[in-house]
């Protein structure tokens, strides 16, 4: 397990003046450094005897889910509760929606409830700027189809500062299911922003062409990746959205054996720290014995999630830290 920063320093005066969290692509690389300051100070307060403040005493925040979830879901609901707000969790599954009511009219609904803040997770990329027209709450985007997943690559980044402090010329490798991810999209984002060097590494039948443009870089080849990264995070590989679950590549194990971690990768080059944004599939983006190994901060990228979402509420609910 890398070693903590432990000296929390006030983060510099600076003018945020974001209403929503949409994507990264809307936020500078100063919005997004001044975020990841600010979690420094939430995180702390997560190894408190009692890890609660009443930022948000005063507030009331929708969790609107429209996709499954496990870690974004309740660490978005643990953090609005370590704050004190009052939290109302939207399922749609149990909702009129499958009586057919509209977005529209759902988020309108919702909205005549007074509340102060939205957190959606919808199958559809744009849902969260939709929201933006219909309700005058602060929408956070909690992953809109393969769009964006912005506080998941603020998290993940986060867990990166707390080895590199500096990311600036740092080498990090995303691999695995590049075509399907959101969350790829959002690290390149603001990875490239903020300085580091980011190449994705997978079958060609899972690389889109849009990730160059994005400025990352790409490879087919594990080995000369893992050679030269600094931070290897490994990408579920989306059965779901593929018909019979291989038809974009031959078959799981093949996968497996062109892109899957392993502890002989690990033994190889000594360097590199493994991250996933989970859910895992072992045995498959990588060997389950290296998601368990001291390599491996897949689940201090958990425990920081709840601190960086700690900081994006606060900084959007618009009051004081306390
Ligand atoms: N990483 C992530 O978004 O996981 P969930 O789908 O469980 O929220």
């Amino acid at each position: 397990m890398p070693e903590e920063i432990e000296e929390i320093k006030e983060p510099a005066e600076y003018d945020f003046n974001q209403k929503h969290l949409l994507g990264l692509a809307h936020y500078s690389s100063e919005d997004i450094l001044y975020v990841l300051d600010q979690a420094r100070y939430f995180r702390e307060i997560l190894d408190r005897p009692v890890p609660k403040v009443p930022t948000l005493r005063d507030k009331t925040i929708v969790n609107l889910f429209y996709e499954s979830s496990t870690r974004t879901r309740l660490s978005f609901e643990l953090a609005q509760k370590r704050m004190g707000a009052d939290v109302v969790n939207f399922s749609a599954k149990a909702s009129s929606v499958s009586k057919g009511e509209s977005l529209k009219d759902t988020i309108r609904n919702i909205s005549s409830m007074k509340i102060d803040m939205v957190v959606v997770r919808h199958e559809s990329p744009g849902v969260p700027h939709f929201l933006t027209r219909c309700v005058d709450a602060a929408i956070i985007n909690a992953g809109d189809g393969a769009h964006e997943h912005p506080t998941q690559a603020l998290l993940d980044m986060y867990s990166m500062r707390q080895i590199h402090p500096d990311l600036e010329e740092k080498n990090i490798a995303i691999i695995g299911d590049i075509a399907h991810s959101r969350v790829v999209r959002s690290n390149i984002i603001g990875l490239t922003k903020v300085g580091a060097n980011v190449t994705v590494c997978g079958p060609k039948t899972l690389m889109p062409v849009y990730v160059e443009d994005l400025g990352a870089e790409v490879s087919y080849n594990l080995e000369e990746t893992l050679e030269w990264c600094d931070v290897a995070m490994a990408l579920r590989i989306q059965q779901e959205r593929q018909e019979d679950g291989t038809e974009l590549f031959p078959s799981i194990r093949e996968y497996h054996q062109k892109f899957g971690i392993t502890m002989k990768h690990l033994e190889k080059y000594p360097d590199f720290t493994v991250m996933h944004p989970g859910p895992v599939n072992r045995g498959v983006e990588m060997e389950s014995e290296v998601a368990d190994s001291d390599r491996s901060i897949i689940l201090s990228q958990v425990t920081n999630g709840v601190a960086v979402r700690m900081a994006i509420l606060y900084l959007l609910s618009g009051g004081t830290r306390v």
